[in-house]
């Protein structure tokens, strides 16, 4: 057939607007173009590749079908040259999709999801990702490789930073709100993004969070804490999942089949697109689960894998493997269905081509602003002796210290390959023009966060002595976290803690403002400081945002999405732990140990000799300029069925005298279970912004599915019980009220 009359076909099969097509038109349009597939197209579209510019082999491989998507593309006139090669120069025109990292921001670069997860406000994640998708899409990606909802409790693990954090309702609220940023609500437009959720799963239990590792993870745990997030973001129509690099119980998330076909299809009707991660079908050889790559690419198939990034072992052996009856080719068609519905989603088959007249959307005033706004409310002021705000009756001239006050490359993290640095407006250069030029004296004292070498001391010092206030900014450079960029010791690396110990010495009043890709342990430098600050990896309007902040301008209202633990050799840590059978109590520390005391001296409890217990700064946990109070919780009823639900309120006060939003959350927890419950879990948050003096009632309703959990891997209950339940500033603090799940309510509890 020649190429005319294919386009005529597909043209009838495709008459409709993109945004009209009906799915069952989209099935019918898919199997009508398998129909007319040879298995090299099929294996073709199953084959993604990272670009190189428009490459002659690249060319060869788009004309003859040899692949379905083109990962770091990011020229729009190359995106077209080889959209048109695909659609007018190849056999069927099945368009391209391109796709990237877009994680944090494509150009306009907003905090790492982990400071985004500090703001507790789905909407602000919502609308950096429509940001980040507008700009994406300008030059052609339509395709994301974010949300990264692997729920993250050991920040040892660099791409914790990626995570919105170690909380599973947290994760699973802001990954949904992610993918309806980047998709729409209707994602034929062309200025939307195919969201991928990633990495199916388990990747945050990557064991001693070192990058890559082994996870074992007992199935109900899986169901309880890891899948909830991909679960949300499956229902909330994320068009493609990522699998994962780890092996969970032996397992590589490749040549998973219980992962990717008996949850994720089966169970939960997902009908979008798997890609595997870069060359992780091929590193089930050293994993030791292939025996080689043809050998993966059958495994792969198998466990439902759709599309293979970067492995070049379905393009190398899928045709060998149908043709010698070892993979049906069914199971390819299956998977090719699944990418070309991507690609009708997207309407690429309408809209192949980026418009180059509205192409470069960059910059726009209102992302700057959307992006400060994030940076503003993504900020945890963890500690406070009143040197905070910056008070200008006191403060004439302010010594701006330490290897982050002016880090353009790495203040905006890690996952950020199109930023462009001098884009980056520095907390220097904020406070500059804030205070005035000649009010601010600098001195970095370390060039860089690991720099161990001390020359740069006495200008810091001298700087300091000379000012009135001095701010320090310290942390970690992108480099420190993200992909494969972990570390064992969670302290300020580098001699930070030593500068500052010599400008507390000068016995001016120091805040400590940390930029990092993950929580650290900063027991000791938050003691030294009379503020603490901390601020994820803020992204392009990092500057402005801390200005804003320090100087009053704005009131903080970022709370922990992790704990911070007092010393590294706490992690993992996370709030929503057991109890134990012996909870810590009467705890005796290492120095407090009489000499020879006996073996139980201590008290056989459950905390460490050096670090006692719990978390320096909890989950949930963040200060402000003013001051909150929240009344007992009221609940609506103190007893439900298994089967009921129950309102719970309290009042929430602004006792200070600023305006400010405090972030009230709802936890519970199960006294007693046929499996051991947690002593708190986050069920809901509500952030509220109040006048000094105001009060606002705060209700969330308790449904079944939030008391609800797993007993069997397949079994998910509510047991009748004792229940307690907060609505409090954090995971730590509030009395609970408390009611009953009973199999027969009593009328009174009821009425
Ligand atoms: C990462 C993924 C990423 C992919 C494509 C991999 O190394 O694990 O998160 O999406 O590369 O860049």
């Amino acid at each position: 057939m020649n190429k005319n009359i294919i386009t005529a076909v597909l043209g009838v099969c495709c008459a409709v607007t993109a945004a009209g097509r009906t799915e069952a038109e989209i099935d019918s349009c898919v199997n009508d173009l398998l129909g007319r597939m040879t298995l090299a197209e099929k294996v073709g579209q199953l084959n993604q590749r990272s670009g190189f510019g428009y490459a002659d082999e690249m060319v060869g491989l788009v004309r003859s079908g040899g692949v379905g998507s083109i990962l770091n593309e990011t020229d729009p006139e190359t995106v077209n040259k080889l959209q048109r090669d695909a659609v007018e120069k190849s056999r069927l025109g099945i368009p391209l999709v391109f796709a990237r990292d877009v994680v944090h921001g494509f150009k306009t670069i907003f905090p790492i999801p982990l400071g985004q997860a500090a703001s507790f406000n789905p909407a602000l994640v919502e609308e950096g990702a429509r940001i980040a998708a507008d700009e994406a899409s300008s030059v052609g990606i339509r395709w994301t490789f974010s949300p990264m909802v692997d729920v993250s409790r050991d920040p040892r693990w660099g791409r914790i930073a990626e995570s919105f954090g170690e909380d599973t309702y947290l994760s699973s609220v802001l990954g949904v709100a992610m993918v309806k940023g980047y998709q729409g609500d209707d994602l034929t437009k062309p200025n939307t993004m195919a969201a991928c959720a990633k990495h199916f799963a388990g990747y945050g239990a990557s064991e001693s969070g070192r990058d890559y590792n082994t996870t074992w993870i007992p199935e109900i745990q899986l169901r309880e804490t890891y899948l909830p997030p991909f679960k949300a973001a499956s229902d909330a129509g994320a068009a493609t999942f990522m699998c994962s690099f780890n092996d969970i119980n032996g397992i590589p998330s490749s040549g998973n089949r219980h992962l990717l076909r008996d949850i994720l299809r089966d169970e939960w009707g997902f009908d979008g697109m798997v890609v595997s991660d870069w060359g992780s079908l091929d590193q089930m050889i050293p994993h030791g689960f292939s025996r080689d790559r043809r050998h993966a690419a059958m495994q792969g198939v198998n466990a439902g894998v759709d599309m293979d990034m970067e492995s070049y072992a379905y393009c190398a052996h899928l045709e060998d493997l149908v043709s010698k009856g070892e993979v049906s080719e069914a199971a390819v068609d299956s998977l090719v269905a699944n990418v070309l519905r991507l690609k009708y989603r997207l309407g690429l088959f309408e809209n192949p081509y980026v418009d180059i007249k509205t192409s470069k959307r960059f910059y726009a005033d209102a992302s700057l602003d959307a992006a400060r706004r994030a940076v503003e409310e993504s900020a945890i002021l963890l500690k406070n002796n009143g040197a905070l705000p910056i008070d200008n009756s006191k403060v004439r001239k302010i010594a701006v210290v330490g290897p982050m006050a002016d880090a353009r490359h790495d203040q905006v993290g890690t996952w950020v390959f199109d930023f462009e640095k001098e884009r980056s407006v520095t907390p220097l250069d904020a406070l500059k023009d804030m205070y005035g030029e000649k009010n601010i004296i600098y001195a970095p004292g370390l060039e860089y966060s690991r720099q161990n070498d001390t020359k740069g001391f006495a200008a810091a010092v001298k700087a300091a002595r000379e000012a009135d206030l001095v701010l320090c900014f310290g942390g970690e450079e992108a480099v420190l976290s993200g992909e494969a960029h972990c570390r064992v010791d969670l302290t300020l690396p580098g001699a930070q803690s030593a500068l500052l110990r010599e400008l507390k010495a000068t016995g001016k009043p120091v805040v400590l403002v940390v930029q990092a890709g993950r929580s650290l342990a900063l027991a000791d430098d938050a003691a030294l400081a009379d503020a603490t600050v901390f601020c994820f990896h803020g992204g392009t309007m990092t500057g402005p945002a801390l200005a804003n902040l320090l100087s009053g301008e704005v009131n903080f209202s970022g709370r922990c999405p992790v704990s911070f633990p007092r010393m590294s050799g706490q992690v993992p840590i996370y709030y929503n732990r057991k109890n134990t059978g012996r909870p810590a109590a009467d705890m005796t520390l290492i120095n407090d140990i009489p000499l020879e005391a006996g073996q139980t001296s201590t008290g056989c409890t459950s905390y460490y000799l050096d670090a006692g217990d719990g978390a320096l700064f909890p989950f949930g946990y963040g200060l402000s300029y003013t001051t909150f109070a929240y009344s007992d919780p009221v609940i609506s009823s103190s007893e439900i069925a298994p089967d009921g639900s129950l309102t719970v309120s309290c009042t929430v006060s602004n006792t200070g005298s600023r305006e400010g939003s405090d972030v009230a959350q709802l936890y519970v927890r199960d006294h007693i279970g046929s499996l051991v419950r947690p002593v708190r879990e986050l069920r809901g948050f509500e952030k509220v912004t109040l006048k000094p003096g105001e009060s606002r009632v705060v209700t969330f309703t308790l449904r079944p599915d939030d008391l609800a959990f797993y007993n069997t891997p397949t079994t998910r209950v509510v047991e009748p019980g004792e229940f307690s339940v907060w609505i409090s500033p954090d995971s730590q603090s509030g009395n609970p009220a408390k009611f009953n799940v009973v199999d027969q309510p009593s009328v009174a509890a009821n009425n």
